[in-house]
């Protein structure tokens, strides 16, 4: 997969993209990362991509042209790539939009900064993006997380370190605690079933853990998540003993 972000501050993704699992996706050839300065797509001497909003007001907006110029040189390079505006006015990105983007060959993202970007930009975009309902200083971090949770699910990508589909989400649940060593840490013990070595009383254990801490911390995923008649009968029970107690 080809993931291209259009920023102002192409300087701002040196590090992140450089380490850990996205550097990682990268070597293996699981993603290709290209980083658009903005800046490049002006016309002026001074490489101007911002300017004052009209009717006035603070701040400054970002130009539709330097804007749609990128976007249509993304597009006659690869007519297949998805333009995704990252705003928070869009819908709030998931693990199910993860997946969903992680299907694509060529992802566009688009950074804007300052006030925004000049709303005509929605006529030219496939679609927009939000990270939460919470005001950052530019689309760099939304862009960041998004290629981060897409480039996990990629194949090939997590190897050793991970399953991604146990993962928080993935299933439609909260995950299960870990535990590593040591075995008891200043009183507080390791589940005494995660040392025994049955492995199937273990992802019973897992699941039922996973169920519990959904139930009480996002009773929410509940109901999109995909349950077995065992997984129904045990939150039933919970159910029961809370309302026993
Ligand atoms: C300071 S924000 C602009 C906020 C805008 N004036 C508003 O009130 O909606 C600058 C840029 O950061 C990005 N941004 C900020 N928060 C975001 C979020 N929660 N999700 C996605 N992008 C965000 C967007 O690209 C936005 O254009």
């Amino acid at each position: 997969m080809r993931i291209d972000i259009l920023t102002l501050f192409p300087e701002f993704f040196h590090s992140p993209l450089g380490v850990s699992m996205l550097s990682r996706a990268q070597a293996k050839g699981a993603v290709a990362f290209r980083v658009i300065n903005l800046r490049d797509f002006t016309e002026d001497r001074h490489q101007v991509a911002d300017d004052r909003p009209f009717g006035g007001g603070p701040g400054m907006v970002l130009k539709i042209e330097p804007l749609v110029k990128a976007i249509r040189a993304a597009r006659a390079e690869d007519p297949r790539v998805q333009v995704t505006l990252m705003t928070p006015l869009g819908p709030v990105f998931n693990q199910a939009k993860a997946r969903e983007l992680a299907g694509l060959e060529h992802l566009l993202l688009i950074c804007g900064h300052y006030e925004g970007v000049d709303d005509r930009l929605r006529f030219y975009i496939d679609e927009e993006l939000s990270i939460g309902d919470y005001i950052l200083t530019g689309g760099e971090v939304p862009a960041l997380a998004v290629a981060d949770a897409v480039t996990r699910l990629l194949p090939g990508v997590l190897g050793g370190e991970g399953a991604a589909e146990e993962e928080s989400f993935q299933t439609g649940l909260l995950e299960y605690p870990h535990y590593t060593r040591p075995r008891v840490f200043e009183g507080h013990e390791v589940p005494p079933i995660l040392l025994e070595g049955d492995h199937a009383r273990i992802a019973r254990w897992r699941r039922e853990q996973a169920l519990s801490r959904t139930l009480a911390r996002r009773p929410d995923l509940l109901a999109q998540a995909s349950l077995t008649e065992e997984d129904r009968k045990f939150l039933q029970q919970l159910a029961a003993d809370a309302g026993g107690r």
